[in-house]
């Protein structure tokens, strides 16, 4: 009898305790999983996309100089495909630049980790970077669902910005429902493709198949900052976004 109620008591200390967000010992070395897409073709268009420069590089600003190490991965792995146009977008921002010139981080954006190669115990997030890549190669990509369910459900932070929202779209979790139904997601909006001029070439709208499989979507004008948070699940509208998105996941785990 008295067993029984301390072991009812364990499990409920227990389920308390995992509700938090699960990070490493605070002085062990904290990873960052940053993953970008393999895909390099933006429809039929011939033209080249691939990963939104801004939205790697402002996150690993914030993320290094937070002192967490990042790594990159891939569907494919190996090297990842640069959206040429984000490299023009960008070409005054600094920190992007220093990026670009970085050599041991284009040495890993040439050798990213394949998806299903990912030890998911060493890292205590994964981030979504976007760019217009990630709308053709996230979305099915079975290792990225079952990778990113392995995260949401060790409390680990689940993170994307802009298009990189795509690779949540389709994650089941194992109660059978989808990772972002009843959740408060942002994303690339409607008007942003518009604007930006590459609906027609879009697989599908990011904005629509958020809200369609249950997120619970907001947004901002076009291109403003726009960041949301529903528990371990971070999203950001845009590249705008990218910036403020790392820093409340830098202080989300910094208050462990
Ligand atoms: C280049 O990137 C590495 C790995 O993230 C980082 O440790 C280093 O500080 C960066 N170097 C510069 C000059 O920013």
């Amino acid at each position: 009898m008295r067993v029984g109620l301390v072991l009812l008591i364990a499990v409920i200390a227990t389920t308390i305790a995992s509700k938090k967000l699960a990070s490493h010992h605070a002085n062990a070395e904290q990873r960052i999983l940053l993953v970008v897409t393999s895909h390099e073709d933006l429809g039929t268009s011939g033209k080249k996309t691939g990963y939104y420069l801004p939205e790697a590089a402002h996150p690993h600003h914030v993320f290094t100089n937070a002192g967490l190490k990042v790594d990159y991965a891939s569907p494919k792995g190996g090297k990842s495909p640069l959206d040429p146009y984000s490299v023009q977008d960008y070409k005054d921002d600094k920190i992007s630049v220093d990026f670009l010139n970085n050599a041991s981080v284009q040495k890993q954006l040439s050798n990213t980790i394949k998806i299903s190669d990912v030890n998911p115990n060493k890292y205590s997030a994964i981030f979504f970077v976007g760019g217009h890549g990630p709308m053709y190669d996230l979305p099915t990509d079975v290792a990225v669902q079952q990778l990113t369910r392995t995260f949401y459900e060790s409390n680990k932070i689940v993170a994307a910005v802009c298009h990189g929202p795509a690779g949540l779209l389709n994650v089941r979790l194992s109660n059978g429902k989808n990772l972002i139904d009843g959740k408060r997601v942002a994303g690339y909006t409607n008007g942003e493709e518009e604007e930006g001029g590459t609906t027609s070439q879009m697989p599908f709208s990011l904005e629509d198949t958020l809200k369609r499989n249950g997120g619970l979507y907001t947004k901002v004008d076009n291109w403003q900052p726009h960041v949301v948070r529903d528990g371990n699940l971070f999203t950001g509208q845009n590249p705008a976004s990218a910036t403020g998105l790392a820093k409340i996941i830098v202080s989300a785990l910094k208050k462990h």
